[in-house]
């Protein structure tokens, strides 16, 4: 795992992430993780502008047990390459629910079902601004 790496920050059910960002102006793609630990991603929020044979899209997923599960694809695509964009996560009592600067949603069930996750990722080609959860 590589970029900006937060642990032992705890981000539990009730909670809002908001992330605010800049995609390189080349970028490919990049990523947010949320998970238990270094090791297991309960949430995986991939924009690819164009990776992994994908143009365009938002491609979110868990990873569990060394392996990827089932890819869940949904909401816009309000990214571009050198702009600025911002993300919130609320985390309620069954989902993650992602919200997208076009007001587009994806709801990502909380798969591995715990209350509170610690670790935080952000991989790729992005520039992180500013990081909240209250
Ligand atoms: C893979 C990709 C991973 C992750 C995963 C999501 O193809 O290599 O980085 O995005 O898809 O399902």
């Amino acid at each position: 795992m590589t970029g900006l790496i937060i642990k032992n920050m705890s981000f539990k059910v009730g909670q809002t992430m908001t992330i605010v960002g800049v995609a390189k102006p080349d970028a490919s793609n990049f990523a947010v993780n949320v998970g238990p630990d270094e090791k297991e991603i309960t949430m995986h929020i991939n924009p690819r502008f164009n990776a992994h044979g994908d143009e365009n899209v938002v491609v979110c997923n868990s990873y569990q047990g060394g392996n990827w599960c089932e890819e869940h694809r949904e909401g816009g695509f309000p990214f571009q390459q050198g702009e600025e964009f911002k993300i919130t996560i609320e985390f309620t009592p069954t989902e993650f629910l992602v919200t997208l600067s076009d007001g587009s949603t994806i709801h990502f069930p909380n798969r591995m079902g715990e209350e509170k996750y610690s670790f935080i990722n952000f991989d790729g080609d992005v520039r992180i601004k500013s990081f909240e959860i209250k």
